[in-house]
């Protein structure tokens, strides 16, 4: 007797919105429903799907990968999001609500994720606006980044009101008792209460590692850099010249990138 066909995962579904934070008019944090059964790691993207504005070039449904913000064991999945001005996703996203849905492909994606690093004691996790996200999937999650003695995050923005998280970042940095080390930029304010400069030339002059009084260096340190793609150039270039290597397929390496465009 034959068996019945095993019945096909959908390629994609409508996802209620659940909540949306406006953290400043151009930055938003949105919740969907965690659909049953969609497993990830901190560190994955989806890809989410929207209907195109009316004759758009894309055709129907615009799709775009969002990394995830939230830990796995929330029950709704969350994303940090830029609203690029006439963007052809975010575009029609800012005409969406909670009540309304937004597809969903239910499936983790890419490789941002820290276990593809060889072990080492000290983390640095590097982000411009929204590559934060991944950083704080792996920070509700305590044993993602068990392994490490100490953990730096760097989050620079263009402005204060862009720092999303920044509150329950200085809370898990005050918890850790020390471990984790919170460092916002801000690079077109001149106040005096955040660092400025962008973070690769902050690094070159040794700024960073005086203000957490630790090294970069590839023997103890391990690097994850997400963001803008000249961002990601630039700190690929300087890791390269301090020695660090890349993860390749197979091989852990000491530093690990995620371009946003
Ligand atoms: C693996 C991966 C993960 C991503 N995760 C996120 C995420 O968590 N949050 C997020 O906002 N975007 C993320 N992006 C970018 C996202 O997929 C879209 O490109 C972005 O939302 C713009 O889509 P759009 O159709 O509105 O704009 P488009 O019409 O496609 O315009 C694209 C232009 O917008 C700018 N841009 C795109 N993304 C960003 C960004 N994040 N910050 C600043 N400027 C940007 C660039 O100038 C780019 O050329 C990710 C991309 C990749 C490849
Ligand atoms: N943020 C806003 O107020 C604003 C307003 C209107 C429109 N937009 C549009 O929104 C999009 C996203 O803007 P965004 O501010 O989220 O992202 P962004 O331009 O990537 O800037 C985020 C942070 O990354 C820094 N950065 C950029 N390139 C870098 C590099 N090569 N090395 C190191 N640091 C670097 C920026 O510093 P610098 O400040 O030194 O560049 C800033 O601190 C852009 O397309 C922009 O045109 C933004």
């Amino acid at each position: 007797m034959s068996m019945p066909p095993a019945p096909s995962r959908p390629k994609h579904i409508a996802a209620p919105i659940r909540d949306i934070r406006q953290w400043a008019p151009n930055l938003w944090s949105i919740k969907i429903d965690k659909p049953e059964g969609f497993v990830f790691t901190p560190g994955h993207y989806v890809r989410l799907g929207i209907a195109a504005a009316p004759g758009h070039a894309d055709g129907a449904i615009v799709w775009r990968a969002y990394s995830i913000v939230s830990a796995p064991a929330e029950p709704t999945l969350e994303f940090l999001i830029t609203l690029i001005p006439d963007g052809a996703f975010t575009g029609v996203l800012t005409t969406l609500q909670p009540g309304g849905s937004i597809l969903l492909e239910p499936a983790a994606l890419g490789f941002f994720l820290a276990e593809q690093l060889s072990p080492g004691e000290h983390l640095w996790m590097l982000a411009t606006g929204t590559g934060l996200g991944p950083y704080i999937a792996m920070l509700r999650q305590p044993t993602s980044l068990a392994a490490y003695r100490r953990l730096v995050l760097v989050h620079s923005v263009r402005h204060t009101h862009e720092l999303a998280y920044a509150e329950e970042l200085a809370q898990h940095a005050e918890a850790s008792q020390g471990r984790l080390h919170y460092l916002p930029i801000v690079t077109r304010e001149s106040d005096a209460s955040h660092l400025h400069g962008r973070i690769p030339q902050l690094l070159a002059e040794n700024t960073l590692q005086s203000l957490v009084q630790l090294p970069l260096d590839p023997s103890v340190s391990r690097v994850m850099v997400c963001g803008n793609p000249d961002f990601t150039a630039d700190m690929r270039q300087w890791l390269n010249q301090q020695s660090f290597l890349p993860c390749r397929r197979g091989m852990a390496g000491s530093m690990l990138f995620e371009n946003y465009w």
